[in-house]
């Protein structure tokens, strides 16, 4: 055959990795971390094969083993001793998040990112205090009870939802309190309107010019947190979070989403889920020049794990496939619970 181009001539060892495009460090990895608060050993997730929810005591040596393997950041999510309706807990100055963080700050070289979100906290499970009066308009009860008697319905149906605002006044506070503690950033995960402006000023107010926000910028109302919601005991006690998280069909209002964020001083945009939201990291990648971040969720996770396990799928193979599919769609920093398998393997 007379083919004037051949693909295939750069595909031969040799000159295949010379024309490689992509590439995965260690260093673009972030390690979700799980502290709790109400236990006293290491508690493996079921749903997470390789994750545990660890004690405060634990916490600087659960992330020296990240370190190990050459991650350099985590992403820290805490689980409360109790919890309330306002989510109190998530701001204390002896909070589980607090104490984890200035432990591992003090100890550690781990970049420590904290999570910024009410869900862990109140006993409804959702992202902040609901609107005052509503939860007693439909039933007559409180939102705990309107959990019992409603089980998983939409949360509209009852007239419940977040209070936008109020939450931003938790948010500022809690922000202040993981910056006091030594968090080196701030990651707002629970899409209020004005979350990132809120926070940006509130850390500026207390002197933490220099403490960036990593906005979940677009996050989506996904089925894919399943697992993660085990792992953090945050699942909505009623309803779903679809008030204030993304539709699944909607890919313009990401940008306006994220353009919201960056002019309110975002410093690192996040796209979460990853995988079944590629086309958004591709998007925000040629709109902005932001570093972005994608969350390769507790689902995504789970389900290479399943089907490893049954013998179906290469675990180390598609993991290591799939987060390279996210940086070839445009993210710098992943967030992974795959961290520190790959890392050593890179
Ligand atoms: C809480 C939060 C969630 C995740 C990260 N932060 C759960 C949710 O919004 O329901 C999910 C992470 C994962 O699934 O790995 N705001």
């Amino acid at each position: 055959m007379d083919l004037t181009h051949r693909p295939r001539r750069l595909r031969k060892d040799g000159i295949r990795n010379l024309v490689s495009e992509t590439s995965l460090e260690p260093s673009d990895f972030i390690a979700p971390v799980f502290v709790d608060a109400t236990t006293d050993e290491r508690i493996a997730i079921e749903s997470m094969p390789g994750h545990e929810r660890v004690p405060i005591d634990e916490a600087v040596a659960r992330v020296e083993e990240v370190l190990e393997t050459g991650v350099e950041a985590v992403m820290l999510f805490g689980i409360p001793q109790s919890k309330d309706a306002e989510g109190t807990r998530a701001w204390v100055e002896d909070g589980v998040v607090q104490e984890a963080t200035r432990r591992i700050t003090a100890e550690t070289d781990a970049y420590v990112i904290t999570d910024v979100c009410l869900c862990e906290y109140t006993d409804h499970g959702h992202c902040g205090p609901l609107e005052a009066g509503v939860c007693d308009a439909g039933s007559g009860t409180d939102a705990g009870e309107v959990g019992h008697e409603t089980g998983a319905g939409d949360s509209q149906e009852h007239g419940l939802t977040v209070d936008n605002d109020a939450t931003l006044e938790a948010l500022e506070k809690i922000a202040v309190s993981h910056a006091n503690a030594g968090a080196d950033m701030i990651a707002p995960s629970g899409m209020m309107d004005g979350m990132v402006d809120a926070i940006r000023g509130a850390l500026d107010g207390s002197g933490y010019t220099d403490v960036p926000v990593m906005s979940y910028a677009a996050k989506y109302q996904s089925a894919f947190y399943g697992p993660f919601r085990d792992a953090a005991d945050g699942a909505p006690s009623f309803g779903d979070r679809r008030h204030y998280q993304m539709d699944p069909a909607n890919r313009r209002e990401a940008m306006r989403e994220v353009a919201l964020d960056v002019d309110q001083g975002a410093d690192v945009l996040m796209v979460k889920p990853a995988l079944p939201y590629l086309d958004i990291v591709s998007d925000l990648r040629r709109e902005f020049d932001h570093p972005i971040a994608a969350y390769n969720v507790s689902g995504e996770y789970a389900m290479l794990h399943a089907a490893s396990e049954k013998g179906w799928l290469d675990l180390e193979a598609t993991a290591h496939e799939s987060l390279l599919s996210i940086k070839r769609a445009g993210a710098d920093l992943i967030l992974t619970y795959f961290a520190e398998d790959i890392a050593p393997k890179l």
